[in-house]
């Protein structure tokens, strides 16, 4: 408090020190919601602020519905599709980040839960797991996503997954058409890998892994050299290729559906058949792993990826499993899961990478609170507003 006079007398009287408050909120809104605050909603955060409470501020700010019509809208987009592009359709994919986080729900859900968010009866079309159309309804309608969105299971909208299978946004219709289809299903462990735990193959390869589970697909002499397999395929291919097994009866379908609904596709899940993806080409090196069930191994717990921070709480996740809610655990639980959420969020919010060792120190601190708070998505947003709010 004295400080606060003196700094006050230094500045050159109390209209100057209560300005810095009212900029931090303003900025604070800024960076949340994209749009400038009302009136009363400035003077609101700015007297928590003032108060001593920037959380409080920052948790008025994501009242507002742009928070999630936008800048949630916008975070979830760019994981939905290769190119990482937020200039994309809504999908059941973004809608289902937005919900989980609108509802304080743990988000290591995002990867195993057995749920879809959708817009209810908000458009005429209703949700359906074989075209986008309800959510194209939702966007071009501009309806209010804080409000609309409400939760299903996937298990009780999609034929296939009544059986079982669903697992997050990985089940999703959105996930499937961008990382199911056509390919062998690797292309969803890499997407998910760089999303959710904020790594790139080409940068956490490690070629001491055991191979033994490398598909048949690939030739262990590339251009007649057993030297290049050893050395860069068995990199990603050793530890990626035991985890996708999870994936093993998923496929997106580009004729799932009926054409004369309007279905454009869909996921389809056969439980206990391999998709047949999974043994194409298996001529190049047919002593190679040949995929029989969903089951999977997480060889990166070892070696260079154990900096990733598996967790080694066997009722929590394990090493190995069967099928991509059991993966889903397995990477939702590590730390690097945790830290990326928060690096996401800085992002998001600070409008820049984290660059500083200062800024480090902040992600590191987010993801822990994240971990605190029973991984509630908006206790970080906040705790980034208010470290980037400005002095
Ligand atoms: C940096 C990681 C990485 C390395 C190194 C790597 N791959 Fe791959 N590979 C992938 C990923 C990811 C996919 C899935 C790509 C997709 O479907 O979008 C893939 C897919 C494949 C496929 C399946 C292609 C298809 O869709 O039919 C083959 C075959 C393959 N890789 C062989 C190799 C060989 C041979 C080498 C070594 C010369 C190699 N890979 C090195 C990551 C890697």
């Amino acid at each position: 408090m004295l400080g606060f006079l003196l700094a006050a007398v230094l500045a050159g009287g109390a209209a100057v020190a209560s300005a810095a408050p009212r900029d931090q909120a303003r900025r604070m809104h800024d960076r949340l919601v994209g749009t400038p605050p009302s009136e009363a909603v400035l003077t609101q955060m700015e007297n928590l602020i003032a108060g001593g409470d920037p959380m409080g501020a920052a948790m008025v700010a994501m009242q507002n519905p742009d928070f999630y019509n936008t800048t949630l809208k916008n975070f979830a987009a760019v994981t939905t599709n290769v190119g990482g592009s937020v200039f994309v359709p809504l999908n059941d994919m973004t809608a289902t980040i937005i919900g989980l986080i609108r509802d304080n729900r743990d988000f290591r859900e995002v990867l195993y839960a057995d749920v879809v968010y959708t817009g209810g009866n908000s458009v005429p079309t209703p949700y359906s797991p074989f075209n986008n159309q309800h959510y194209q309804e939702l966007e071009d309608n501009g309806v209010d996503l804080s409000t609309a969105l409400v939760a299903r299971a996937q298990s009780t909208t999609h034929p296939d997954l009544a059986q079982g299978g669903a697992a997050g946004v990985q089940t999703t219709r959105a996930a499937a058409e961008a990382y199911f289809s056509a390919g062998t299903n690797r292309r969803m462990l890499y997407h998910i890998f760089d999303s959710f735990l904020c790594r790139k193959f080409e940068d956490i390869q490690d070629v001491t892994r055991t191979p033994d589970r490398v598909r048949q697909d690939v030739t262990r002499s590339p251009g007649g050299d057993s030297g290049i397999y050893l050395s860069s395929c068995v990199g990603c291919h050793a530890g990626m290729d035991a985890l996708a097994g999870a994936y093993a009866y998923y496929h997106f379908d580009p004729n799932a559906g009926d054409p004369n609904n309007g279905d454009t596709g869909g996921l389809v899940y056969t439980p206990n058949a391999v998709q047949p993806k999974y043994l194409q080409n298996a001529g190049t090196f047919p002593t190679g792993f040949q995929t029989v069930d969903d089951s999977w191994i997480n060889y990166w717990r070892f070696g260079t990826n154990s900096v990733l921070g598996w967790n080694w709480t066997n009722a929590v996740s394990s090493d190995r499993g069967t099928g991509a809610a059991a993966l889903g655990r397995e990477l939702a639980n590590s730390y690097a899961f945790a830290e990326c959420q928060a690096k996401r969020v800085f992002k998001t919010v600070c409008l820049r990478e984290p660059a500083t060792y200062q800024d480090e120190v902040q992600v590191q601190a987010m993801a822990s609170s994240l971990r605190q708070s029973g991984y509630n998505m908006k206790q970080i947003f906040a705790e980034s507003a208010v470290y980037c709010m400005g002095q």
